[in-house]
């Protein structure tokens, strides 16, 4: 049998105070509705996935102008969830079950979605609960005596007795397709929110003989709905607990497991270690015993084997060779590739270089633009000057070059392999490989001098 998902992502999120779209609110680096959009997609069989969108409906489309497998639509006024799934009825088949999801519930996972499909009987109706311990803010489940649902009640159309209950709707529900035209004609919007409940279909399965089942997710909180920022916080401490864990159990080393944020993929290899408040973005590959110091940010980097990042430091789209040392207080920006055992170090900057095997940039440089050999050792303080206000230029140092420190080097320039340059020179010409180039002024004293005075004087 085949699934149409549909994604109610319509709402606006008034609770949530911010002019970005709910389902765009980003959770672990990604938009809500990415993180629906990735459980959709990993359902077996290759689920079509309708998404009905209302407001900001131009921007939630443009964030996922490359997902090519989307059916959007448009619900032109807000008038409740039944409504929304009343926008996407022509497109969905009729031998189908429909998936209801809400973009506003990313931590649910394929696996337990896939437990409830096969759960429910082809002509049930489906809806996953959860017993919370504070059910505030959801729909109640009422029950029969025998246990049988008897239907879903908003907690604002809740008695007293009923507001007690503490199994919840958690919002997603399986549906006929075929049955669907029907029941949603059948809404009415006489309820306090003056909306039309699609959990009111239970009521009218019920009343046409349909079996209604509810299926207990064993571990609730994966429905957690984000209503406000609180709750938005509340997930993402949530989801990243459970990707460190899982990162855990493959092997991964950390001081503290509350404090490593994931923001993306990480691939690591054996005995890595990572230490607290770590952020790791985009796509991050490590290599073994590869060591990762406090509150270093790496974002797209590939980092080989024993390599060493101190604390502080951050990363972005770069390449650290093997046993190579970075930081504290390194920034590597896209483009620097540090070979193996080279050293990085403390309020060093590099920006499209490479760096050979061994050389060293321990202290306060700017290294933009350049080709640096092996073996070369960068002084404190030694600059680039890439940049002449309107086009950037190149650098390119050979092997074993000893740069003193405080030099600038002047691009586009040259220096030969073997080459010294003495501290303080700025270069704006070819260095000759060996030997020793400098370009100071030279040192001057004056005795007996005599600096100016403060005259008393009121
Ligand atoms: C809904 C359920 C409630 C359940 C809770 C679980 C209904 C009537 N209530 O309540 O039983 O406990 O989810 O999280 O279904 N949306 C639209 N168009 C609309 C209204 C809503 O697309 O006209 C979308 C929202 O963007 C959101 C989702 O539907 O993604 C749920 O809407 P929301 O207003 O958050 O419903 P809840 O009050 O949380
Ligand atoms: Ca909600």
């Amino acid at each position: 049998m085949t699934t149409d998902v549909v994604i109610l992502a319509a709402g606006k999120g008034t609770r949530m105070r911010s002019a970005l779209p709910k389902v765009l609110q980003p959770l672990a680096g990604k938009p809500l509705l990415a993180h629906v959009l990735g459980t959709a997609r990993a359902l077996p069989g290759g689920a079509r996935i309708h998404v009905v969108v209302g407001f900001a409906a131009d921007a939630v489309r443009s964030s996922f102008a490359q997902d090519d497998d989307l059916l959007w639509h448009q619900q032109a006024q807000q008038l409740g969830t039944g409504d929304a799934v009343r926008h996407a009825l022509p497109a969905l088949q009729d031998a189908s079950r429909v998936l209801v999801l809400c973009g506003d519930v990313p931590l649910l996972r394929a696996e337990t979605l896939s437990r409830f499909l096969e759960n429910t009987p082809a002509d049930a109706l489906g809806l996953c609960t959860g017993n919370l311990a504070e059910p505030e803010g959801y729909g109640r489940i009422v029950r029969g005596p025998d246990g049988e649902v008897l239907g879903i009640r908003e907690e604002r159309d809740c008695s007293a007795d009923e507001r007690t209950l503490r199994e919840v709707n958690l919002g997603i529900m399986l549906l006929p397709a075929h049955r669907l035209a029907d029941w949603l004609a059948r809404l009415q919007a006489s309820n306090a929110q003056g909306e039309y409940y699609l959990t009111d279909l239970v009521a009218f399965a019920r009343s046409d003989a349909v079996a209604v089942h509810g299926f207990r997710l064993p571990q609730p909180e994966e429905a957690l709905g984000v209503n406000d920022p609180v709750q938005l916080a509340m997930a993402e401490r949530l989801y990243q607990r459970w990707q460190v864990e899982s990162l855990q159990r493959a092997g991964l080393r950390c001081a503290d497991p509350a404090r490593l944020d994931l923001r993306g993929e990480l691939q690591f290899g054996a005995d890595c270690w990572i230490d607290p408040n770590v952020i790791i973005e985009g796509k991050v590959r490590l290599g073994d015993r590869v060591r990762i110091g406090a509150g270093a940010i790496l974002r797209d980097c590939e980092i080989a084997d024993d390599a060493e990042i101190l604390p502080y430091s951050l990363l972005e789209d770069a390449r650290i060779g093997s046993a190579a040392r970075i930081g504290p207080f390194a920034r590597i920006r896209p483009g620097s590739e540090i070979g193996a055992r080279a050293h990085v170090g403390n309020f060093v900057e590099t920006k499209k270089v490479v760096l050979g095997e061994g050389s060293k940039a321990n202290h306060l440089s700017y290294l933009g633009d350049a080709e640096i050999g092996s073996g070369v050792n960068i002084g404190a303080g030694v600059i680039t000057c890439n940049y002449d206000g309107v086009h950037k230029h190149r650098t390119q140092i050979g092997d074993d070059v000893f740069v003193g420190s405080d030099t600038q080097l002047v691009a586009p320039v040259v220096v030969g392999a073997g080459a010294t340059i003495g501290a303080g020179s700025t270069i704006t010409r070819a260095v000759p490989e060996g030997g020793l180039t400098l370009s100071r002024s030279p040192q001057k004293s004056v005795p007996h001098w005599q600096g100016p005075k403060k005259s008393c004087t009121p």
